[in-house]
């Protein structure tokens, strides 16, 4: 597998990620998806809403906004316990996750979420931890500070005007629980799931898209009658495991962690992590959670409004419970790029770079190649142009074929279609499969289609 630095500078190349604000000397980890990155970004959501929500006979889909009414992180929670604990080194200034710090320290031995800031203070000063930047031990007590981005809204900038962008865009669901159950006429039970940006002020951001400030979550909050949570957990568990494999995400590089029952909040019945193999280890990539109906019966007592449902079959009143998958948009492009990515070695001695991407996933399912510019440019451009109408595709008349294919194997485009004399006279194009590099004769009406069957998921 990669390295992260190979990552990094391979998502540069090829337009998959730029280091954000770069000409002003960048914004410590942002990001900006490039060309290709958007695409790819833009296939993982298309494929998450495919499986989660339009091929699923319970869910359907919400769009709300970033800022919300303040009212809903008082009653989620956030504004009290959205914390982190931080030191700093009082020598060069460097702030520290005051948990993660002793985590390393430890060499993984403390699993210190959740730690107690006097014992980290404690661990700290017994075990002498080091600043990593300036390799001093002299450290402020460690304190709490809070994730979450706070700005003004309106004229005037005072604390009746604060708001927040959201840390994760659940409750954006929470509470429109009951306006989409009346207006679709949902019975339990069934989910409401939504693509869109998060934001954390994270203490130490890092491993590129792993841990930013500003991020985009796929999240589905599963409302379901009480007594039928462990069913859906384990539904939800599994399905969101083969939706990787069935990506293409090999099994040896993902694992499961159950968070400690002893570690869980006290309204969770079961939260199970799908980690990935990244190049510093398995970490987080997908939390799937068991809540009971904590969030609902917190903003029905913030708001006073009701957020039961009454049950047509039994006619009892019960605040439904919720299972929910949320996943990182950034994380999956991770690991999808690392899982994907693959330098090799040829006969010739050669070497090849090949994104085996799912079809449905690769910023373009197809390149469109003329193989003479000035005899085949002009056939070439109308198979582009039918394609494009229905599939992403490309167009490459730059250099010798065999460096437009390993171009096109680089960055994960499933198919080559040659344009030739054959073409011209019968009709015909060469269809260059990336990953076999074998070669299919097709008819340019049959185009579409052959490329329909191979790109579905
Ligand atoms: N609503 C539940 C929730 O937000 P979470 O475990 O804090 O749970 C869910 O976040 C997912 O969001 C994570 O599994 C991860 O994929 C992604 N995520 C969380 N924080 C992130 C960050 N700072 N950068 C990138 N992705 C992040």
């Amino acid at each position: 597998m990669m390295t992260l630095e190979e990552l990094v500078s391979y998502a540069k190349r090829y337009g998959f990620v730029f280091a954000g604000s770069e000409i002003y000397g960048g914004l410590a980890n942002a990001w900006d998806f490039g060309p290709l990155g958007a695409l790819l970004t833009d296939n993982i959501k298309k494929a998450w809403f495919k499986k989660f929500i339009d091929e699923s006979k319970y869910n359907v889909r919400l769009d709300t906004p970033i800022i919300l009414n303040s009212k809903v992180w008082e009653a989620s929670g956030h504004l009290q316990s959205f914390n982190d604990p931080k030191v700093d080194c009082k020598n060069c200034h460097n702030r520290e996750r005051a948990d993660k710090l002793v985590e390393k320290a430890s060499k993984g031995t403390i699993d210190a979420d959740g730690m107690k800031l006097e014992d980290i203070d404690k661990f700290i000063k017994e075990n002498n931890v080091k600043c990593p930047v300036c390799g001093k031990s002299d450290w402020t007590q460690a304190r709490t500070f809070s994730l979450m981005y706070k700005t003004n809204q309106g004229v005037v900038e005072d604390s009746s005007s604060t708001v927040y962008l959201r840390p994760e865009t659940a409750q954006g669901i929470y509470i429109d629980f009951k306006n989409v159950q009346r207006a679709m006429r949902l019975k339990l039970p069934f989910g409401i799931g939504q693509a869109g940006k998060a934001f954390r002020n994270e203490i130490t951001p890092g491993n590129f898209l792993f841990r930013v400030r500003e991020f985009e979550q796929l999240e589905l909050e599963f409302f379901l009658k009480p007594g039928d949570e462990n069913y859906w957990f384990e539904y939800y568990k599994d399905f969101s495991f083969k939706f990787l494999t069935n990506l293409g995400i090999k099994e040896e590089n993902l694992s499961l962690y159950d968070h400690p029952k002893e570690k869980l909040a006290f309204y969770s019945k079961g939260t199970t992590d799908i980690m990935f193999r990244y190049p510093w280890g398995f970490d987080e990539l997908w939390g799937i959670a068991s809540r009971t109906n904590y969030d609902l019966s917190k903003h029905m007592e913030f708001s006073g409004e009701s957020l039961e449902y009454l049950d047509p079959e039994t006619n009892e009143k019960y605040i439904p419970y919720v299972v929910e998958p949320s996943l990182g948009v950034g994380r999956l492009f991770l690991a999808l790029i690392l899982n994907s990515y693959e330098n090799e070695l040829l006969e010739n001695g050669d070497t090849r770079e090949i994104l085996h991407l799912h079809p449905y996933l690769a910023p373009y399912k197809a390149v469109v190649l003329p193989l003479i510019k000035k005899v085949h440019s002009e056939k070439a451009t109308e198979v582009f142009e039918m394609l494009s109408k229905e599939f992403n595709v490309s167009y490459d008349d730059t250099q010798a074929i065999g460096k437009r294919y390993r171009r096109s194997d680089a960055i994960g485009t499933p198919f080559a279609i040659t344009i030739d004399d054959d073409t011209l006279a019968n009709g015909t194009v060469t269809i260059r499969d990336r990953d076999t590099m074998k070669q299919d004769i097709v008819k340019v009406e049959d185009i579409k289609d052959y490329l329909r069957e191979r790109v579905n998921f």
